[in-house]
């Protein structure tokens, strides 16, 4: 006998509760709760899960490690930001804005493990096998282990994975498939969170490596909200500018792996191609045309150096309270660069409004950053240029020193690489490494970064 069940859920976070609510006292949202029917079968589940407990509980010390298997996915800026490729039996979660690319990106990685010999299958649950094909045809992916699923029902979708028993399954979006057993519409947190649920135990029973996306709400959660992340192996965020032509693809989560890698890309007439050097990337325009109050920095993302711009812009405000605006950066980091500047470079910023902006849709939270920023602001506040061709590098203390930072090496080596003839570092960083043809400043104060920057210009 099926045994039915009501509850309220609130669409954010998904807290449960037997009566409705205007608030939610867990995430404090107003309106979200949504009346949500589950059937459980009536069965003695206590007693089944007791029978088929195969797994007692062991003593540390004998617990044997098996090797984890990783399949690489042929596209190495994916395979960097999973941790060196997929590991079987795990779960992943791409999330992302609606139209930034995910569908595509997956069905290029289809390609390339089909390709392998990996039998996938892909269920398309938002679109029909003919739209599927036509991007297909975009992307010359026509290979053989490649079944195409058009389904949204999710026993179905359970019925014919283990009936063709495939390597890898790819759930095209979780957002779009529903289960019988679940009352509420699909795309509400209920049914988002069992389906889920299911697809993990099913990569876990059978060995098999899922990969389901998600959409991303315009508030930037994961839409059936962060339900999602504790339960997945892998959170992996898609993000980019839709407007631009490059995609940063980052771990918000890894099981297997660290999660300060990034993957870049750049979306095209024949889809996604990666970016081997992003830096080259991220300074076209700079290079092209600088202007005051724009510096070059290199900052470490994961085990690559990248060089990205830094922009600032003040001016006097017509407000009674200056502004501070940041994009890509932490605004108290910026707030207490610019403290720094005041007390210690004795540069009056309180009737000047300032805009901290990095180009490229980077966001950078290492403090390495912080001297490049504060050059940034000095130079535009003072209207002079910075030497081109300079990059800059360091943290900054609250006495307005420039703390060391850590890989200079491989960083000093990136900026090498990309032409540049100047590095300003703290001088506190020691390195046993000669470079030639690029001179390396170090600098002890943010006054002493300053002269270093500007001092060559007529
Ligand atoms: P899509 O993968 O459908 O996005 P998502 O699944 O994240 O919603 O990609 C949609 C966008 O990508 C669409 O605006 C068209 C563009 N696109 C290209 O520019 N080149 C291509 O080769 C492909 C396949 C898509
Ligand atoms: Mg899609």
């Amino acid at each position: 006998m099926a045994k039915i069940k009501t509850k309220y859920v609130c669409q954010q976070c998904g807290y449960e509760t037997a009566r409705y609510m205007g608030k939610c006292p867990e995430c404090g949202m107003w309106d979200t709760f949504v009346e949500e029917t589950v059937v459980k079968e009536n069965s003695n589940i206590t007693n089944k899960t007791i029978l088929e407990d195969t797994n007692p509980p062991i003593l540390i010390k004998d617990v044997k490690i098996g090797e984890e298997i990783r399949v690489s996915t042929n596209i190495s800026e994916f395979d960097r930001v999973l941790g060196g490729g997929l590991v079987q039996g795990s779960l992943v979660l791409l999330a992302g804005d609606p139209g930034i690319g995910k569908s595509t990106l997956l069905l290029q990685t289809s390609g390339e493990l089909s390709g392998l010999g990996k039998k996938i299958l892909y269920v398309s649950a938002e679109e029909s096998a003919s739209q599927v094909k036509l991007r297909s045809d975009r992307l010359d992916v026509n290979t053989d282990n490649l079944y195409i699923y058009p389904q949204t029902n999710f026993e179905l979708i359970k019925k014919h994975i283990f009936e063709q028993n495939p390597d890898i399954v790819i759930v095209d979006s979780i957002q779009a498939i529903y289960s019988n057993d679940i009352q509420s519409s699909a795309g509400s947190v209920s049914q988002i969170r069992e389906c889920c649920n299911s697809l993990m135990h099913i990569a876990k029973q059978k060995n098999i490596t899922m990969i389901v996306i998600g959409h991303v709400t315009k508030e930037g959660n994961i839409a059936g909200p962060k339900v999602l992340e504790h339960m997945v192996d892998t959170v992996i965020q898609f993000e980019g500018d839709k407007y631009k032509s490059y995609r940063i693809l980052r771990a918000a989560k890894n099981r297997f792996g660290n999660t300060s890698e990034v993957g870049i890309f750049e979306m095209g007439t024949k889809g996604l191609k990666e970016v081997i050097n992003p830096s080259e990337l991220f300074i076209k325009e700079y290079t092209q045309s600088q202007s005051t109050g724009s510096t070059i920095i290199v900052t470490n993302e994961g085990t690559r150096p990248m060089l990205v711009e830094v922009q600032a812009l003040v001016g006097t405000t017509p407000y009674p309270s200056p502004r501070r605006v940041t994009n890509g950066v932490d605004i108290s980091r910026v707030l207490q660069i610019l403290a720094v500047l005041e007390k210690r470079v004795g540069l009056n910023l309180s009737k000047q409004d300032v805009y901290v902006n990095v180009i490229g849709g980077i966001d950078i939270e290492e403090p390495a950053a912080d001297l490049g920023i504060a050059l940034a602001v000095a130079t535009c506040a003072r209207d002079v240029m910075i030497d081109s061709h300079t990059a800059i590098v360091g943290e900054i203390g609250l006495s307005g020193e420039i703390r060391a930072v850590n890989n200079i090496e491989r960083r000093i080596k990136e900026v090498q690489k990309l032409g540049f003839k100047k590095i300003i570092i703290p001088a506190s960083n020691n390195f046993e490494e000669k470079f030639d043809n690029i001179e390396i400043v170090k600098v002890k104060k943010i006054i002493d970064a300053i002269s270093a920057c500007i001092n060559n210009k007529e």
